[in-house]
């Protein structure tokens, strides 16, 4: 028995997990003969919402970026309608991986309680989460996981999802992400300082190639439209959220992420934060043990953080021109290692029908 008479799914997928796990809920939800939209909610553009006399359940998928929710997503349940429904759940897609014959976890962190929390603020009660350990897409951290894996992964997940989908379409709750609750309010802290200042960086680290040839496939696929051309060559904005759409589709492999570069920016943000901090202490006579001077310093840190970022990358695209700096932007690269492979398994699989059914 079911309890609604249809499944509206909101997803956000840098590189298909979490629009795979929306289409197995889909999928179990059509079987029960329920109406079922999978809406993508990339750009937050042409997003359909239940009618007002429909009954739905709604979901939302999405990636776990920084122990949090993609931010996207967060933007999204924010501005989400009131009184569209009663019930709704939340599936996030994690890191899996898979050594020897071991799977290996992911961590949720915010990425399910943060959601829950937002969406109840606006009168949505959450019956179920549950985080899905779908292959890790964070390349400039790893290689790609080889195919044979992948496989493995994605064929561990599969009855993990369904299961959960039919439970919470018969109307039981399921919150199996709070199993690791006590750990992932431990690492809280480093979601915030993520949310507010990490992603930003990360933005700040991803490169063209001289193997690119402007076809324009990263711009047009971004979700977040935060590549631009700034003098004839991709070009990321601070609103890029790192989901590795880019990176992991270019069909040259002409995107990397520059480690090298990233390296450079971090020991010049280190040393003019340390050099600021204390020219505001001894200049103001701040008391360094003041809570309000602590977390004061933690924002003014991000802040400068994320300035000297900008402004480097935007002197390093224009000085890429130069072939020597280009060559060296390119080979202190990791993700330039031959063989260094991209998460791209799940880009040929997308269903062939739409996404609303
Ligand atoms: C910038 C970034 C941050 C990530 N942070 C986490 C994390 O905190 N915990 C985790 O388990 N996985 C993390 N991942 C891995 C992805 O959440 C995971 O691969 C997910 O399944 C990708 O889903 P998608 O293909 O729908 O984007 C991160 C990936 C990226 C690119």
């Amino acid at each position: 028995m079911t309890y609604w008479d249809s499944l509206y799914i909101y997803y956000i997928s840098g590189t298909g997990n979490a629009r795979l796990s929306s289409q197995w809920i889909a999928e179990e939800a059509h079987k029960k003969g329920l109406k079922t939209v999978v809406q993508q909610i990339d750009r937050l553009e042409n997003i359909i919402m239940p009618l007002p006399d429909e009954k739905p359940l709604i979901g939302f998928a999405y990636p776990t970026h920084g122990f949090n929710a993609a931010p996207i997503m967060i933007r999204f349940m924010t501005g989400f309608p009131r009184g569209l429904g009663k019930e709704i759940f939340l599936v996030n897609t994690r890191a899996g991986m898979k050594l020897y014959k071991i799977f290996m976890l992911g961590l949720t962190g915010l990425a399910l309680v943060l959601p829950a929390f937002i969406l109840w603020l606006k009168g949505y009660r959450c019956i179920g989460f549950r985080p899905v350990d779908l292959p890790s897409n964070w390349i400039p951290l790893h290689p790609g996981i080889r195919t044979k894996v992948i496989e493995s992964i994605i064929a561990r997940c599969e009855p993990i999802v369904r299961k959960f989908a039919n439970k919470i379409l018969c109307g039981k709750k399921v919150y199996r992400g709070l199993y690791s609750l006590p750990v992932d309010l431990l690492i809280s802290p480093i979601s915030a300082g993520y949310y507010l200042g990490g992603r930003f960086f990360l933005s700040k680290t991803f490169v063209a190639s001289s193997k690119c040839n402007n076809c324009g496939i990263c711009i047009k696929e971004c979700p977040t439209s935060s590549i631009i051309y700034v003098r004839d060559r991709p070009y990321w904005k601070l609103t890029c959220e790192s989901c590795m759409r880019c990176l992991n589709n270019c069909p040259q492999k002409a995107i990397e992420a520059a480690h090298g570069m990233a390296t450079g920016m971090m020991f010049l943000i280190s040393a003019v934060n340390a050099r600021v901090i204390i020219w505001l202490i001894d200049s103001l006579g701040i008391q360094p043990e003041a809570w309000w001077w602590k977390l004061l310093s933690q924002f003014i840190m991000i802040g400068i953080m994320i300035a000297i970022a900008s402004v480097i990358y935007l002197i390093m695209h224009y000085a890429m021109g130069f072939k020597p700096l280009r060559l060296l932007v390119r080979f202190t690269s990791l993700t330039a290692i031959p063989g260094w492979r991209r998460y791209k398994y799940l880009k040929d699989k997308r269903p062939k029908t739409q996404d609303k059914r």
